[in-house]
């Protein structure tokens, strides 16, 4: 098993500035490797995974400043981390960020309209501090909401700060976090999530990310760009309107099919597709099927590739032969995956799939499967958009 491989990149700040209206910024992203103790026991139970991935960004919170490591989500919108005095924190490496010691931080009370922007999951019954309740599949996290001075330092070294962002002081925190994840940042479409708060001040509520493949070196660093110029466009781009479902958190495709090869796979074998059936979630590694749908895409992949899997996995020791898949989504979009986005080089030098059956009616597409993708995000647009990218290259 593989140590939980931890790197800091002491980066100078050269410049601090405060946004400047219409500037990006583009920020380096670390990738954390997750051991297996901390893996959900659903993900764990079904599939060999050593290992698995989140992608980490760095941000200066409060005067002065406590640099937090959150993992990014487009999956959530809330924006918190660890917070003294701790009712209960797991166990973190860094110290917790201390709101006492801040100049900046200010606790939000239930009158104030920053309490209930959408995706906050304020509760404020018989109080008048704005307490929040978030939970997650696995874990929750609950504590009061609060402004706070956040910087962020792009690639180039300048720092950006953003005076009132309103996050969630985290008390009550337990789940399936490992010792160097201090928070998690929520970069989906409501209107509380990091993008939306930020995104008015730097040219838009749009970002791109460039995500490592599995097995990159974790100390080569992947890409996030937010606001103007992280615009994913040019030859080569596959843009898709995202469907309006209830969750106003969710970036949302309907995938009607996935192919093999030549053979199409179609999501459903009984009864109408669900509009919005498939979510874009970079705080998951796996790509998470319907358990009905996945038992016919691994017949389907198992019959495509030359040789055996390991036991009755999808996980091989090589020759994946060239194996292409292709996800279709409604508007003839249709984005074609290697296997540097289907399979996982594992740590012993084997291959593992990169989706699982679940108990659920809806899909879930995961990192592993946006690997080697600038994959562009654009909330006022409504779209997102695909570039086959080799991410290592992208500074
Ligand atoms: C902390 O959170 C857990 C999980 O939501 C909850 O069961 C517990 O009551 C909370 N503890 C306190 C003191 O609020
Ligand atoms: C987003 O929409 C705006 C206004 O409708 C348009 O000018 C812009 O070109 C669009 N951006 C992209 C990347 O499609």
């Amino acid at each position: 098993m593989a140590p939980t491989i931890f790197l800091l990149l002491a980066l100078l700040s050269i410049a601090e500035s405060t946004a400047d209206k219409g500037s990006g910024l583009k920020l380096e992203l670390i990738r954390r490797r997750v051991s297996p103790g901390n893996v959900s026991p659903m993900v764990a139970k079904s599939q060999i995974w050593p290992e698995t991935s989140e992608f980490i960004v760095k941000i200066a919170v409060g005067t002065p400043s406590t640099e937090v490591h959150a993992i990014l989500d487009t999956g959530s919108d809330l924006f918190w981390a660890q917070c003294r005095p701790c009712v209960k924190c797991y166990q973190q490496t860094n110290p917790i960020y201390d709101p006492s010691k801040s100049s900046t931080f200010r606790t939000l009370s239930c009158k104030s309209p920053q309490c209930h922007l959408r995706g906050s999951g304020a509760a404020c019954s018989g109080t008048d501090t704005c307490k929040y309740d978030y939970g997650y599949e696995s874990g929750s996290t609950q504590g009061e909401l609060a402004t706070e001075k956040m910087a962020v330092t792009s690639r180039s070294g300048a720092t950006t700060s953003f005076p009132e962002v309103v996050f969630g002081c985290g008390h009550n925190n337990s789940g399936t976090f490992n010792a160097n994840e201090m928070g998690l940042i929520g970069f989906g479409r409501g209107a509380i999530s990091f993008v939306s708060q930020i995104g008015p001040s730097v040219g838009g509520r749009k970002f791109s990310l460039c995500l490592m493949p599995y097995n990159t070196d974790p100390r080569i660093s992947s890409s996030l760009s937010i606001g103007s110029g992280s615009e994913v466009q040019g030859p080569g781009v596959i843009t898709a309107q995202l469907v309006r479902v209830s969750h106003q958190t969710y970036y949302s495709l309907t995938l009607t099919g996935i192919s093999v090869g030549k053979t199409l796979v179609p999501y459903s074998m009984s009864g109408p597709l669900a509009k919005g059936n498939t979510i874009l979630d970079t705080g998951t590694p796996q790509t998470l099927l319907p358990k009905e749908l996945y038992g016919r895409l691994a017949a389907e992949v198992r019959r495509h590739i030359p040789s055996k899997p390991i036991d009755d996995t999808l996980c091989y020791k090589d020759n994946l032969g060239d194996l292409v898949m292709t996800l279709h989504f409604d508007g003839d979009v249709d984005l074609r995956l290697s296997t540097v986005q289907t399979f996982n080089k594992m740590p012993d030098g084997s291959f593992c799939f990169t989706a699982m059956g679940v108990d659920d009616n809806d899909a879930l597409i995961g990192n592993s499967m946006m690997a080697n993708f600038l994959v562009g995000y654009d909330i006022d647009n409504m779209t997102v958009s695909f570039k086959s990218t080799d991410c290592t290259k992208i500074g």
